[in-house]
């Protein structure tokens, strides 16, 4: 994930910041399951951010420069009231599907502001797919990406959204 930050910070005002954070594909469009965690610098950026900004860049398989990868660009709505969670049995089942190991911070009424629960909506999306002359590098249409789960045919990287696959 990369965020900004906010432009009246002390030390790093405007400077990108990237870092590796959990998503579970949970969303028929594409958008991405977050679990939100206030203390964290990215959830600060965003939380700063007016437009709760993000990008999450997904790859396929390990990184290399003739592999496809995709840079989604978009924001972040955080669900600050449980109970007011669209599909909580349904994301949660899912999310822990893909890390079981965050079953140990998930939002729950024990600690009601350590998590929450958010979700990641690209508004755009950039492929990379591979080497410039032999595979599609630029912009894909929101809509195609948003139906590609769908029809089932991984256009702009819907078939590499499986991040568990990468997680030992
Ligand atoms: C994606 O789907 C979710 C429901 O699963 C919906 O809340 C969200 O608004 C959709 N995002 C976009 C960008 O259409
Ligand atoms: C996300 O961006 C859209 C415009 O792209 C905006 O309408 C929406 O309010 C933003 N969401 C948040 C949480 O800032």
């Amino acid at each position: 994930m990369a965020t900004v930050y906010p432009s009246d910070h002390a030390a790093l005002a405007a400077e990108p910041f990237a870092l590796q954070e959990y998503y579970a594909s949970c969303h028929a469009n594409g958008s991405l399951a977050l679990l939100f965690l206030p203390i964290s610098r990215h959830s600060q950026n965003i939380l700063h951010s007016p437009t709760h900004a993000a990008s999450i860049s997904i790859w396929s398989d390990r990184p290399a420069a003739s592999r496809p990868r995709v840079s989604l660009i978009g924001n972040v709505t955080v669900f600050p009231d449980l109970s007011l969670t669209p599909d909580l049995a349904r994301i949660q089942a899912c999310y822990l599907d893909h890390h079981p190991d965050a079953r140990w911070w998930l939002p729950g009424p024990r600690e009601p502001h350590v998590a929450y629960w958010a979700r990641f909506d690209p508004h755009s999306v950039y492929f990379v797919g591979g080497f410039g002359d032999k595979h599609y590098i630029g912009y894909v249409p929101l809509d195609m990406y948003q139906a590609a789960g769908r029809q089932g045919t991984g256009v702009a990287g819907r078939v590499l959204f499986d991040q568990q696959d990468h997680i030992p």
